[in-house]
């Protein structure tokens, strides 16, 4: 199958994390999403966790304001959550797993296991216009509930493909593409993210089914060395040079 185009949404959760290090209000994630489009993003991701971590209220607020790209919400799937989106409408809203104490979303959305919470929310959100992403484990099982949803968008889950090595990533690597293969056999766009880097993003952006890609933290970080329009730029590149 020939691949389309491939989007690279920018995860500005960790500016947030390094402002909040001393509570005032530098570095801007606001000031780093325009530069991250600058650089090529084709749109936003921020979530705003329960805890407030990193991204804070006002934070989309401002980014919905700022932005004329789209803006990916990633919340868990509570009544809190589910009214801040109401409030801003951004165009996507990504479901992820939350847990308080984790450093980051550890897993996939059990989808399958959650079908009844989940199906007012999918339905609230939809009914205002947000296109609903769900994030899941590239499992079979999990793609069924996308479908009886009604989500027109599942991110697949990459941490354990970028944490593995060897034979055991290349397992991980074909599921992933099985699962986008079934998923756009179904309608469903496959979105992916999470631990991808220039090292390892290649083989994901390849998949000709993956419509997306977000990715955060690798880039903030590599922004420390090289700057962060620079660090998006190249991996842009990558992710051309892949497809
Ligand atoms: N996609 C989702 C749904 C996420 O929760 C995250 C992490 O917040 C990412 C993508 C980006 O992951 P990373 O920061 O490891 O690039």
């Amino acid at each position: 199958m020939a691949a389309g185009p491939l989007r690279l949404g920018v995860n500005i959760d960790h500016v947030a994390t390094i402002r909040n290090a001393r509570g005032g209000e530098h570095p801007d994630p606001v000031k780093a999403a325009l530069l991250a489009v600058k650089a090529g993003a084709n749109g936003i991701t921020a979530h705003l966790r329960e805890d407030r971590r990193h991204i804070r209220d006002e934070d989309i607020a401002m980014l919905m304001a700022a932005l004329d790209v789209p803006l990916n919400l990633e919340m868990a799937a509570t009544q809190e959550m589910l009214g801040i989106a109401l409030k801003h409408k951004p165009h996507a809203a990504c479901i992820v797993p939350e847990k308080r104490e984790e450093r980051t979303t550890e897993g996939g959305l059990d989808a399958a296991g959650q079908i009844a919470v989940l199906r007012p929310i999918v339905a609230a959100l939809t009914d205002a216009g947000i296109r609903v992403s769900l994030f899941i484990e590239a499992d079979a099982a999990q793609i069924e509930a996308a479908i009886q949803l009604g989500a027109p968008v599942v991110e697949f889950h990459t941490g354990a493909y970028a944490h593995l090595t060897g034979e055991a990533r290349a397992v991980e690597l074909r599921r992933i593409a099985d699962a986008a293969a079934l998923a756009a056999k179904n309608g469903i766009e496959p979105h992916a993210g999470h631990g991808l880097t220039f090292d390892n993003v290649a083989p994901i952006a390849a998949i000709p089914q993956i419509a997306e890609l977000n990715i955060g933290h690798f880039l903030i970080g590599e922004a420390i060395f090289g700057g962060l329009e620079a660090s998006i730029r190249e991996m842009r590149r990558q992710m051309d040079l892949a497809r």
